[in-house]
């Protein structure tokens, strides 16, 4: 009777670590959870934002803690209507001209951040953007991912309303130090 006790704590074991794996094991926030090597591209298709054949890239499902400064990296994300892949939380083609961001995929939180507003502030200035999809980290290099590697555990990735609003000029939208929060 002893074991068949053991077994049965197993499974509920591994759920509540799946449900709580990112909440409370603070290594997972941080380090890389494996990671995804650069596959032979089809013929044809290469461009120098994809994986390096046989390069190796982590990947990570958790995030940093969230808090009212939670330290993030701010990318650039063409959300072109009807030009990029419908939205991911209501299948909808947003406009650049809107303020829409994707979280990392710890932070996306299996959705549970979907068309939700985050309040993103840098250069002492403060924005809210809508969370309209994910910027995938715990995959990438595959035909599913454009052949991108995976995103970073710390990215908002935005419209250009997003660093309009900041006041960024044009020319340093390769990125930014910022701090966002749930709002
Ligand atoms: C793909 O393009 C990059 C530069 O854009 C080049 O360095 C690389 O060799 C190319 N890879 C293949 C498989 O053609
Ligand atoms: C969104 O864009 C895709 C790709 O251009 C297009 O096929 C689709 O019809 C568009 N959806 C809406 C709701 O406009
Ligand atoms: C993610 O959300 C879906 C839909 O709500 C749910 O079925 C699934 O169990 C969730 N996955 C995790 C890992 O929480
Ligand atoms: C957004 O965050 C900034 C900086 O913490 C704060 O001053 C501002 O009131 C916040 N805006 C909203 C709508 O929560
Ligand atoms: C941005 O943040 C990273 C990590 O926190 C840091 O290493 C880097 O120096 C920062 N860059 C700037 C320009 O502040």
């Amino acid at each position: 009777m002893k074991s068949g006790c053991l077994k049965s704590s197993i499974p509920l074991l591994v759920i509540l670590l799946l449900t709580h794996y990112c909440s409370h094991i603070e290594a997972e926030q941080r380090h890389p959870s494996g990671e995804v090597v650069g596959k032979k591209l089809p013929p044809g298709e290469n461009d120098s934002d994809f994986c390096v054949p046989g390069k190796a890239y982590s990947t990570y499902r958790c995030s940093p803690p969230v808090s009212s400064r939670t330290k993030a990296f701010l990318t650039f994300n063409v959300f072109e209507e009807g030009g990029d892949i419908p939205s991911f939380c209501d299948a909808k083609n947003y406009s650049n001209d809107k303020p829409i961001v994707a979280l990392s995929t710890g932070w996306f939180d299996n959705a549970s951040r979907c068309l939700k507003r985050i309040n993103v502030t840098a250069n002492g200035r403060s924005v809210l953007a809508l969370v309209v999809d994910e910027c995938a980290s715990a995959m990438g290099c595959d035909a599913d991912n454009d052949y991108q590697p995976p995103c970073a555990n710390n990215i908002v990735s935005a419209s250009s309303a997003v660093w309009k609003a900041l006041g960024v000029p044009h020319d340093k939208w390769d990125g930014l130090n910022i701090t966002w929060s749930d709002a």
